[in-house]
């Protein structure tokens, strides 16, 4: 069975959907694909159906990243659904947390932090909606950052199992 993996930011046009085509690109190239699977959602359902916003979705181009997910929000469903949960900062944290079934659907949230390597003092992926293209790239090397190291946890992991 897969092992589904669930980016959670507020909106789901900026960070998690970044987030979840860096993921998909690094699942491919490391032959993955048949085991681990990715989505993102928002805990804000304002911007659902919407494609990315367009500044992300160029300065993610501009990395080989084609961002096509349409905005959707979170629901209880999706804890029964995905087996990682990954926020992108507290707000989202607690939102989902509350989303979450049980104490035991609520193990499967994951911060992103928790998964970087180079930026060890960032507790959280920053919203760059509100801020200049310098906000972008910043987010994504944090996503590239923190999506490496967590297929490296789940590969190691499944080699475990
Ligand atoms: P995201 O960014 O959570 O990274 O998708 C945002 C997008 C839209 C809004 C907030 C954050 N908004 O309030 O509309």
């Amino acid at each position: 069975m897969k092992h589904k993996v669930l980016f959670v930011c507020l909106g789901n046009i900026c960070r998690s959907p970044a987030a979840e085509e860096i993921m998909r690109q690094l699942v491919i190239a490391n032959d993955a694909a048949d085991s681990i699977y990715v989505d993102s959602a928002g805990t804000y359902g304002g911007h659902a159906g919407e494609l990315p916003d367009a500044r992300m979705r160029i300065a993610a181009a501009r990395r080989g990243y084609n961002l096509v997910h349409r905005s959707r929000r979170i629901t209880e469903n999706d804890f029964f659904e995905f087996d990682t949960i990954v926020v992108m900062d507290d707000m989202n944290y607690e939102a989902v947390h509350r989303l979450a079934p049980s104490r035991e659907y609520a193990n499967r949230i994951y911060r992103m932090r928790d998964f970087f390597t180079v930026f060890p003092d960032r507790t959280y992926v920053p919203d760059p909606y509100y801020e200049g293209a310098d906000g972008f790239e910043t987010v994504l090397d944090m996503l590239e950052d923190g999506c490496a190291n967590l297929l490296n946890t789940l590969l190691q992991k499944r080699s475990a199992d």
